[in-house]
């Protein structure tokens, strides 16, 4: 559903939040982009998000708020950093140079100020300016979304959820997107485990626009996590005409839709998915979440015993484009399954290398100070993994299991290294990681009932231990 009326100088100033810039064109633009944004849909009618940038710095250069929209999509991307990208580098330090030389209301100078940390890596620092806008400016779009997805990374997920909460009261129904706002607050709620909060509160975005696209994640999720796969299936199936045009996240829409034919054992019917919407979305875009979802998907088939074929001979031409850019510790991991999915040994060694290298010398870079501890235990683990080393799986995930969820991700994205340390469990040779594996089942049942595949690794872990 576009926006009736995209906002001009005249309105950004109304609504409390003065760009400083005289063009209306870019100010629209600006208001255009953000739409894109928020929706996750690069909209041909408005020339999708590369044309409104680009049209935006043509009707005004200087505008800085252009250049900090145009720079934050960037970095929330994960898929640019300034470490290994000087036309990048370069792009941040105009910003930086024209806000120096203008006189910015004061958001304006937390947003270059809050982007200029984020693009050294502090997040957490990053995140405390964001917050600061929104305390005194609650119908910040941009700052709201760009913490939503940043406290994602981090997997702060209560703070997710509470960063929504606090300014959903300033959000009234006739305040563009506020159900967009809504959206967000609902898959805090999910990730927090709050299951049917999180449901009533999609359900009602939904109802102001069933496009909504992120609520409809939501729902996807909650359908996952109480692996109520009928209810899943059946609501992709009647969905899949609101959401798939939503082109920054359709395949991952997708990929939830694939895990429950996952859970079902229904492995064909996963692989199709794969073949004729994950993997060609993830082709064409590249983008970071798309290509973690290949990888994830592969490694949770491959896990089952189901041949994925070349599959990871195709993925690793993308990811290994991605060897040295340690953006962040999950996407690593994800790059990890690829190269050793398709037995890319240069690729796996590069990564590991460069992985140890940077975790000598952090710096203030958030994402480089968990290798040592998170990052590297968990990478030499899929290693293991891969080589059959079971025992030596379980005693590098099992001391960090629970600092896992500091590499950021979904509760659904991060069950993949719970599958590894499950399994790895039952395959070890050693009889205590055997007990461990039917507490970790015992643990998984708990938290989602009924799942098939639980019951086929308890099935699993009951054989292999009878026989040894
Ligand atoms: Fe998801």
């Amino acid at each position: 559903m576009a926006p009736v009326g995209l906002k001009d100088c005249k309105a950004w100033q109304d609504a409390g939040m003065t760009l400083s810039t005289t063009s209306n064109e870019a100010c629209k633009l600006f208001d255009a982009t953000l739409y894109q944004y928020v929706t996750w849909t690069n909209d041909k009618t408005m020339g999708g998000i590369e044309g409104c940038l680009k049209k935006m710095k043509d009707a005004d250069p200087n505008f800085v708020m252009g250049h900090v929209i145009c720079n934050g999509l960037e970095l929330i991307g994960t898929g640019r950093s300034p470490f290994i990208d000087k036309e990048f580098e370069k792009e941040l330090k105009v910003m930086s140079d024209l806000a120096k030389t203008q006189p910015l209301t004061e958001r304006e100078r937390i947003h270059v100020a809050a982007l200029e940390t984020f693009a050294k890596g502090n997040f957490p620092k990053t995140l405390d300016m964001w917050e600061q806008i929104l305390q005194d400016h609650p119908l910040d779009l941009l700052a709201l979304k760009l913490a939503h997805d940043s406290y994602f990374y981090l997997g702060q997920q209560t703070q997710m959820r509470d960063s929504v909460s606090r300014v959903l009261p300033y959000w009234t129904p006739r305040t563009p997107l506020s159900s967009y706002v809504k959206g967000m607050y609902s898959f805090g709620l999910l990730e927090t485990n709050f299951y049917d909060q999180a449901l009533k509160v999609a359900n009602e975005a939904l109802a102001v626009d069933p496009t909504d696209c992120w609520s409809v994640h939501t729902v996807a999720h909650v359908y996952e996590m109480k692996a109520d796969l009928e209810g899943g299936l059946s609501f992709m199936k009647q969905t899949e005409n609101n959401w798939k045009g939503a082109d920054m996240i359709a395949c991952h829409v997708y990929w939830h839709w694939a895990l429950y034919f996952i859970e079902k054992g229904e492995y064909e019917a996963a692989l199709t998915l794969y073949d004729e919407y994950i993997a060609p979305k993830c082709f064409a875009s590249e983008s970071m979440l798309d290509v973690v979802d290949n990888s994830s998907l592969l490694h949770r088939l491959q896990m089952e015993g189901v041949d994925v074929g070349k599959r990871w001979d195709k993925l690793v031409q993308v990811t290994k484009k991605r060897t040295d850019d340690h953006i962040l510790i999950f996407n690593d991991l994800h790059f990890l399954m690829s190269s050793l999915g398709s037995k890319n040994r240069e690729m796996t060694t590069r990564l590991l290398k460069s992985l140890k290298e940077l975790s000598k010398c952090p710096g203030e870079n958030y994402q480089h100070s968990l290798i040592r501890d998170l990052g590297l235990p968990l990478s030499q683990a899929l290693v293991e993994f891969d080589s059959g080393n079971y025992d030596k799986v379980v005693e590098l995930m099992c001391p960090v299991r629970y600092k896992i969820l500091n590499i950021g991700g979904s509760d659904a994205q991060r069950d993949v290294f719970n599958q590894v340390l499950i399994r790895a469990a039952i395959n070890s040779n050693t009889k205590s990681h055997h007990n461990l594996a039917r507490s970790l089942l015992i643990e998984r049942d708990v938290l989602r009932p009924n799942s098939p595949l639980t019951e086929r690794l308890m099935r699993k872990a009951s054989a292999v231990h009878t026989l040894t």
